[in-house]
């Protein structure tokens, strides 16, 4: 089935613009430092930018907390910068979209200013006020940031609900003015010209009335609560509402951020009738390995639960319904750190994961520095970490009596800081980030890895990355093929197909470090084979029989 929209046919190119590229040596990432590097998004061969927010903010989340929707954060520059922005993006042929944030604001946004300074303020009902229980939080709910969900404000004497951190109240679905406020704030950027949006945490605006108590699943006062506000009683209406009241008047980009949906909730919240978003990010491949600790608990991934997760997704949206494909964000670590192998065989494996995931059905999105297979960061000290997850859970933690060894562990292997550290662009101080000094530590293994010297470079993983998104404009049976897993019980190699027509994409990847077997019997029935692109050199030939080397990869295109 082939209908077609241009956001199908996109590859889009996330930017955290903090870390991207800073242009007058404060440290910080800026706009004019993003303009200044179009090109090279360009050269790549990336159709769309999705920028994190560049909106104002007092930076707890780094500009996930957004005190003014309407204006740019003066760090990152102004507005006609913006503007210039935007229009260079047009003028290149590509597509800006922004991150949506509208489940919470910042507490310095003046709709929380105005709502916390009295119970009778006409803002107050802009966010979720409640007195409390007997001089307790209403209820047990954990932050996604660790602590309570509940904040007690002094002034007024009632608590507030943040989902996030306590600088990120969430604003109140439930009054209408809200959601209208927030209606006009996003015609005000589509008439500015943007091409969509990206949408933060959209999943979870709407709340359980009278919210419960969680149920005790661990030690602690505070218990995970996601049960009571993803996917709350009221979404469907906000969502049905904000595709009548704007995103139904434009022919815009929509992905949505859905952590926990299942393939059924995406098809319908991107069904063309009746949902409101082209596509989601679902999680289920990407947390294939918290096992009972969660984010921070032993890491557990398995390629072939990864595998299980990629093709159930690749299955249940084959006909209806979009896929993003991304395995990296500013959420995530590093994807060669985490499920390949970012020592020996670091180039091998970036380009493995990449062939893996862009061979696939759906709309890619590569995060900033993923191109050119930038590693995790293991930063000795806490107060070298930024991000205010990380810090908030180190101190929860020791505050429980956790132990400061075992826990660096953990932020080394997960935090979001790992996907924060500046953007290698040369073997120049700072990689060529800044001429000051850098908001975060930089990965010192920049002199090895930036994109300077993979530009240069016939081998780099850049020019693979270059060549896959080639491969996808110019054979539609990447775009459109049919999706079909093979031998799907090999513990180490995963194989798919993808079929059009008369053509047959074969995709093979080594998940492993060592020499692994591939045999697949079908093959017989194939006269004409061709390899399309393969991460060692010479390439692997075709045999019904073969040996991958580590973490090699291959896609094969076949005739009968
Ligand atoms: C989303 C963003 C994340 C942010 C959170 C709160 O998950 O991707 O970076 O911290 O929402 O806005
Ligand atoms: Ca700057």
């Amino acid at each position: 089935m082939k209908k077609t929209n241009w956001w199908k046919e996109s590859v889009v190119y996330q930017i955290y613009p903090r870390s991207f590229k800073d242009s007058n040596g404060d440290g910080i990432g800026d706009l004019q430092g993003i303009i200044s590097k179009l090109d090279y998004i360009q050269e790549l061969g990336a159709d769309v930018v999705w920028l994190s927010p560049v909106y104002k903010s007092p930076n707890d989340d780094n500009g996930y907390d957004i005190s003014d929707y309407r204006d740019i954060m003066d760090e990152f520059g102004t507005m006609a910068d913006w503007e210039q922005l935007l229009q260079d993006v047009h003028e290149r042929g590509m597509k800006l979209i922004m991150d949506l944030v509208v489940n919470h604001t910042s507490d310095e946004h003046n709709w929380f200013m105005e709502s916390r300074s009295s119970k009778d303020n006409a803002y107050r009902d802009y966010y979720i006020w409640h007195p409390g229980t007997d001089g307790r939080p209403p209820n047990n709910w954990e932050s996604v940031f660790s602590g309570s969900v509940w904040q007690y404000d002094e002034k007024t004497e009632e608590y507030y609900l943040h989902l996030y951190s306590a600088k990120q109240p969430d604003l109140n679905w439930e009054n209408p003015k809200v959601r209208e406020d927030v209606y006009d704030m996003m015609h005000f950027w589509i008439q500015k010209g943007i091409d969509g949006f990206r949408m933060d945490t959209i999943t979870t605006l709407s709340k359980t009335p009278g919210f419960p108590d969680a149920p005790q699943v661990k030690e602690g006062p505070f218990q995970p609560a996601t049960q009571y506000y993803i996917n709350g009683p009221r979404l469907q209406d906000y969502l049905a509402e904000m595709k009548r009241e704007v995103l139904s008047k434009y022919d815009l980009m929509t992905v949505g951020e859905t952590p926990g949906a299942t393939p059924e909730e995406a098809l319908s919240l991107t069904d063309e009738e009746t949902g409101v978003m082209n596509m989601l990010f679902q999680w289920e491949h990407i947390e294939a390995d918290p096992g009972t600790g969660g984010k921070w608990g032993e890491d557990t991934w398995s390629m072939p639960e990864f595998r299980q997760a990629m093709t159930k997704w690749q299955i249940e949206l084959e006909s209806r319904g979009w896929n993003t494909l991304y395995l990296s964000n500013h959420d995530q670590p590093r994807q060669v750190s985490r499920f390949g192998n970012d020592g020996e065989y670091r180039g091998e494996s970036a380009k493995m994961l990449a062939t893996c995931l862009h061979m696939m059905k759906g709309t890619p999105f590569v995060y900033q520095g993923e191109e050119l297979g930038m590693t995790n960061v293991a930063f000795e000290t806490i107060e070298e970490y930024r991000c205010v997850e990380t810090r908030n859970m180190y101190r929860a933690a020791i505050e429980a009596g956790g132990d400061h060894d075992s826990l660096m562990k953990a932020i080394h292997r997960k935090s979001r800081d790992n996907g924060r550290t500046p953007m290698h662009w040369s073997a120049d101080a700072n990689g060529g980030f800044t001429t000051g000094t850098p908001w975060i530590g930089v990965n010192p293994n920049y002199p090895k890895i930036n994109a300077e010297r993979q530009l240069g470079d016939p081998d780099s993983v850049f020019q693979y990355y270059k060549r896959l998104i080639a491969l996808r404009r110019e054979f539609p049976v990447i775009q459109w093929g049919t999706y079909q897993v093979i031998l799907e019980d090999d513990p180490y190699v995963y194989s798919y197909s993808r079929v059009m027509d008369e053509q047959t994409l074969l995709v093979i990847c080594n998940f492993s470090d060592q020499p692994r077997s591939f045999g697949w019997d079908a093959l017989h029935a194939y006269t004409r084979k061709q390899l399309l692109i393969g991460n060692y050199n010479p390439g692997v030939e075709l045999e019904s029989d073969m040996t991958l080397r580590p973490y090699e990869a291959a896609v094969y295109l076949l005739q009968s």
